[in-house]
C-alpha cells in the first residue's frame, strides 16, 4: 500500500521497498549509425526497381563511434535497452546536459500492447498481433519504477531544465507526489489537461453508460529550478472574435482601438494564450490524424502535442529527452523543430519504428550534410539475433554498377506463429519484407559499425519494397570491399547477406 506521510519539510509517498537505487554501470554500444550517401536517381529500373547515385563524392567513412559523448556532437541517438540503465549510462557520460524531458511512461492500465502486423503489396490482412510491451503492475512496483528512474532524470537535466510527464488519472496523483519530493513543490509549473475528445465524443459513446466518457490526458510540468526557458504559443482567434473586435480597417489592414486607445493591428496580434487546458489537439481516436501520422505503434502520440510542448519549453540547438520513446514521436518532432534529442525504449520494435520513421524526415529535410543523423545504442542485455544468409538476393557487379535484387526470404522462427506458417505460404515472399538497407565498408561488418549508406522504406503499411536496386559507385571509391545487405521481416526479424565487391 502506498501511503503519504507529512515530514517537517513536505508531504512524501511511502510504499514498501521505496529506495533509491545505486546506479549500476550498464554499457551500451553502437549498433546501427544513419549515415545516407545514395539518393534515387530520377530514371527508374523495370520492375520497379531503382537506380541510386552517391550524394557524395568520398568514399563512405567507416564512422564506427568511440564515444557516446563525441557521438552527440554530431548525431541524434537511440538507446535499446531498459531505461534505467539507459540513463545511468547517459549520466555518466552527458551529466547535466537536458534541457527539456518528455515521458510518457505506461500509465499502470494493467493490460498489454499489441501491434497488427501487415503483409506489404496485397490487401490480405495477417491475423496477428504482436506484443510490444505490458503495463501490468501493483500500485508500489509501478511507483518505485517510475520514482527511480525520475531521481536518476533530474541529476541528467541542466539546472534551466523542464519536465513533462504524460499520464492519466490511473497514476497522475501519486506521481505528482513523487515529482514534487523529487523537483521539490516550488518546482511544479503547471498541470495540463489535455482533452482527448475535444472536437466531438462520437468513438466514446461506448463508455457512456455507467459513468462520464473519460477524454484527459494528464500532463505535469516541472522546472528544476525558478530559471527556464518558456515561450508563450497562442492559437488563432476565432473568425467571430476577429469580426466582433477588429471592426476598423485602413491600409495597412484590420485593426482594433483598445480601451487606452491603443491601436492593434490584427497581423501584430498572436491570437489567444494558451491555456493548461487544451483542446485543440486531436488524439489518434481521430481518423484524420491517424491516417496522416500513424506508424502503428500502440499508445503513439500525436505530433501536435510535442511541437507545443517542445516550442514552449525550449529552444532550437536544445537536447531532448524521451526515455520511454514509443514510437518516436519526440525525436521526430524534434528533429523538426531542430533541437538534439535522445530517445530510449527496451522494445527493439519501438526503436525500429522510430528509426525508419526518423530516416523518412531526415531524407526529406536533407539538403547536404546539415541535418543532424542518427546512432542507435544497445545495451549489453538486449539480443541481437540476426539470421545470416536468410535473404536471398541476386548479385550482379559490372564495373561501378552494383545490382542487387531481392529473391526469397527463409522466414525465420516460423514456430513462434504455426498458424500463420499455412498463410503465408501462398504470399509472394516480397510481401513479408517490411525495409531493407544497404552499407559499404572496407572491412566485413560486424554488428557495431552497419552504417546505413541507403534504405528503403514503404511509406504506406501495405506498400511494397523496390525490389530491385542499382547502384552507380563513384569512380573514386577507394577500398570498398564488401556490401552489406540488411532485411527486417514484417514480424521484426533481422536478415544479412554479405557480397565481396572486389570478385
Ligand atoms: C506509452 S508508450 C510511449 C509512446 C510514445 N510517446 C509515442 O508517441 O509513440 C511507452 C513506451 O515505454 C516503453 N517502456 C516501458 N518500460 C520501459 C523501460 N523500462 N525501459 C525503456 N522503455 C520502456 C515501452 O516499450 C513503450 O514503447
Amino acid at each position: 500500500m502506498a501511503m503519504a506521510s507529512i515530514l517537517s519539510w513536505g508531504i512524501m509517498l511511502h510504499w514498501k521497498n521505496k529506495t533509491q537505487k545505486s546506479p549500476q554501470q550498464t554499457t551500451f554500444h553502437c549498433s546501427q549509425v544513419y549515415n545516407p550517401v545514395f539518393e534515387e536517381h530520377k530514371d527508374s529500373l523495370e520492375e520497379g526497381g531503382v537506380i541510386l547515385k552517391s550524394i557524395i563524392r568520398e568514399t563512405p567513412k567507416s564512422n564506427t563511434p568511440t564515444s557516446l559523448k563525441t557521438s552527440f556532437t554530431n548525431n541524434n541517438i537511440f538507446l535499446l535497452g531498459d531505461n534505467l540503465n539507459a540513463l545511468q549510462f547517459l549520466n555518466s557520460n552527458l551529466k547535466h546536459a537536458i534541457d527539456l524531458v518528455y515521458i510518457d511512461p505506461p500509465f499502470m492500465k494493467n493490460v498489454s500492447f499489441f501491434r497488427h502486423v501487415y503483409f506489404r503489396g496485397t490487401q490480405k490482412d495477417v491475423p496477428f498481433k504482436q506484443k510490444q510491451y505490458s503495463d501490468t503492475w501493483d500500485l508500489e512496483s509501478y511507483l518505485q519504477f517510475l520514482y527511480e528512474r525520475l531521481v536518476v532524470i533530474k541529476d541528467l537535466m541542466k539546472d534551466t531544465g523542464s519536465i513533462y510527464v504524460h499520464l492519466d488519472e490511473d497514476a497522475a496523483h501519486y506521481v505528482k507526489v513523487i515529482l514534487d519530493e523529487i523537483f521539490g513543490r516550488e518546482n511544479f509549473r503547471r498541470q495540463i489537461i489535455w482533452n482527448t475528445a475535444s472536437l466531438n465524443v462520437a468513438g466514446f459513446k461506448g463508455q457512456i453508460r455507467d459513468n462520464y466518457i473519460y477524454a484527459t490526458g494528464i500532463l505535469l510540468f516541472y522546472s528544476k529550478s525558478d530559471v527556464y526557458a518558456f515561450n508563450p504559443q497562442f492559437t488563432p482567434h476565432a473568425q467571430e472574435f476577429i469580426e466582433k473586435k477588429y471592426k476598423y480597417s485602413d491600409e495597412k489592414g484590420r485593426f482594433r482601438v483598445t480601451r487606452r486607445n491603443n491601436t492593434i493591428y490584427l497581423q501584430e496580434d498572436p491570437g489567444e494564450p494558451i491555456t493548461n487546458i487544451w483542446n485543440d489537439i486531436l488524439s489518434f481516436n481521430y481518423a484524420k490524424i491517424a491516417s496522416r501520422e500513424s506508424v502503428f505503434y500502440p499508445t503513439q502520440k500525436p505530433e501536435a502535442l510535442l511541437e507545443r510542448i517542445i516550442l514552449s519549453s525550449s529552444n532550437p540547438g536544445d537536447t531532448i529527452l524521451d526515455c520511454f520513446g514509443g514510437s518516436g514521436t519526440t525525436a521526430a518532432v524534434a528533429q523538426r523543430l531542430e533541437r538534439k534529442w535522445i530517445l530510449c525504449d527496451a522494445n527493439p520494435h519501438a526503436i525500429h519504428t522510430s528509426s525508419k520513421r526518423l530516416q523518412r524526415i531526415i531524407t526529406k529535410e536533407e539538403t547536404g550534410t546539415s541535418s543532424r543523423l542518427f546512432q542507435i545504442w544497445r545495451s549489453q542485455e538486449t539480443k541481437n539475433e540476426i539470421q545470416k544468409n536468410g535473404a536471398k538476393f541476386h548479385y550482379v557487379k559490372n564495373e561501378n554498377k552494383i545490382t542487387v535484387s531481392f529473391e526469397d526470404l527463409n522466414l525465420s522462427h516460423p514456430d513462434e506463429f504455426p498458424k500463420l506458417i499455412e498463410l503465408i505460404k501462398d504470399h509472394p515472399k516480397i510481401s513479408l519484407v517490411d525495409s531493407i538497407y544497404f552499407s559499404f565498408s572496407s572491412e566485413e561488418l560486424n554488428e557495431s559499425s552497419f552504417n546505413i549508406h541507403y534504405s528503403d522504406i514503404p511509406r504506406k503499411k501495405k506498400g511494397l519494397i523496390h525490389k530491385s536496386y542499382q547502384f552507380l559507385l563513384p569512380k573514386g571509391w577507394r577500398n570498398i570491399k564488401y556490401l552489406t545487405v540488411l532485411l527486417y521481416d514484417i514480424f521484426g526479424n533481422a536478415y544479412t547477406q554479405f557480397y565481396n565487391t572486389e570478385t
